[in-house]
């Protein structure tokens, strides 16, 4: 069976753009796959981070997991810091990397922009431990957004880079970019991507209230027009909106406009509201259930590590011979 890997950083606030973009087309892939989906708490750590948050975020995250409609009993659900062999890895990985590589990665020069130089060595290093990750799993598939690509194709280079050096260990990874036709944009500047680190009216978390979801759909950014048509250019928020409907209700955007024509902005915003409040109960309500009982998701993370670990201790008993150590 193809073997999948791919994780998510339990950073910021995650929302329906990431939802949408990533996880929900995991779903799709584990009839048919083996995958693993890790929580990569060592990578959300290479940035300024709310170190008594930590936990909860890792937990939220799992909750997604489970409420968007992965199955623990099928795949693999774990935290990557409790599998230690990620690390060794990362390190050994470290020794085969050319310093170039890491400073040519655009998302590492995105961040040390934002944060103004003060950049630690981890972040740095943030795609070896991402190809550890991978190739700890002898990964076929990496499922991730367009952003990721070239920390998978590095992880790829690196693969190609130890088989040479040291024989055939690594399975080299394919990477497969999600699209989703349509990026998710602000809901007060259409213009801007949705995104985890702007003000809350921008975007619709996955576990908003029905009162959040209500005000925040009511309030987004439109224009002075009345018709309900995609047109991204002359309508970003109503394009945006009409996206967010047709992707939540499985239904094309012609098929919205026919249905709000000749119906004003607010009733169309209204149904929204209703759908976005619908399809995001489950979230509410794992969120919600993991608070009430937090050790039934302790015990899914406990399970899915004692499961990776197993994978990845074989793979780290290989590279161990064939490195001599
Ligand atoms: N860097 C990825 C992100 O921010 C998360 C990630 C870490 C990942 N390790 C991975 C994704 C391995 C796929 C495979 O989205």
């Amino acid at each position: 069976m193809q073997k999948i890997f791919s994780g998510v950083q339990p950073s910021g606030n995650i929302h329906i753009g990431n939802y949408l973009a990533v996880i929900k087309q995991w779903v799709a892939l584990q009839e048919k796959s083996d995958c693993i989906f890790c929580i990569v708490d060592w990578h959300a750590i290479t940035v300024p981070y709310e170190v008594k948050a930590l936990q909860q975020k890792i937990k939220e995250v799992a909750s997604i997991y489970l409420a968007s409609g992965i199955n623990p009993e099928k795949s693999v659900i774990f935290v990557q810091s409790q599998v230690k062999e990620h690390s060794e890895l990362a390190w050994l990985l470290n020794t085969i990397t050319p310093f170039g590589d890491l400073q040519r990665m655009t998302q590492f020069k995105d961040k040390s922009k934002k944060l103004q130089g003060n950049v630690n060595a981890g972040l740095f290093n943030y795609p070896v431990l991402m190809a550890g990750d991978i190739l700890l799993y002898q990964t076929d598939l990496v499922p991730v957004g367009e952003d990721q690509k070239q920390h998978v194709e590095l992880a790829r280079t690196i693969a190609k880079k130890f088989n040479s050096k040291f024989g055939e260990t690594f399975k080299v990874p394919e990477v497969s970019v999600l699209k989703i036709g349509a990026k998710i944009m602000s809901l007060t500047e259409p213009l801007k991507k949705m995104s985890k680190s702007d003000p809350e009216p921008s975007r619709i978390g996955l576990f908003d209230t029905p009162e959040q979801i209500r005000k925040k759909i009511g309030s987004a950014t439109t224009d002075s027009d009345k018709e309900i048509k995609f047109n991204p250019k002359e309508k970003p928020g109503i394009s945006n909106l009409l996206t967010i409907y047709s992707l939540f209700a499985d239904k094309p955007i012609k098929d919205i406009e026919k249905e709000f024509q000749g119906k004003g902005y607010a009733s169309f915003k209204s149904a929204l509201a209703d759908l976005l409040i619908k399809k995001l109960e489950p979230f509410r309500n794992k969120k919600a259930e993991f608070d009430k009982n937090p050790e039934f998701i302790e015990k899914i993370l406990t399970d899915g590590a004692n499961r990776a670990r197993k994978i990845a201790q074989e793979t780290m008993q290989k590279v161990r011979t064939v490195m001599n150590l």
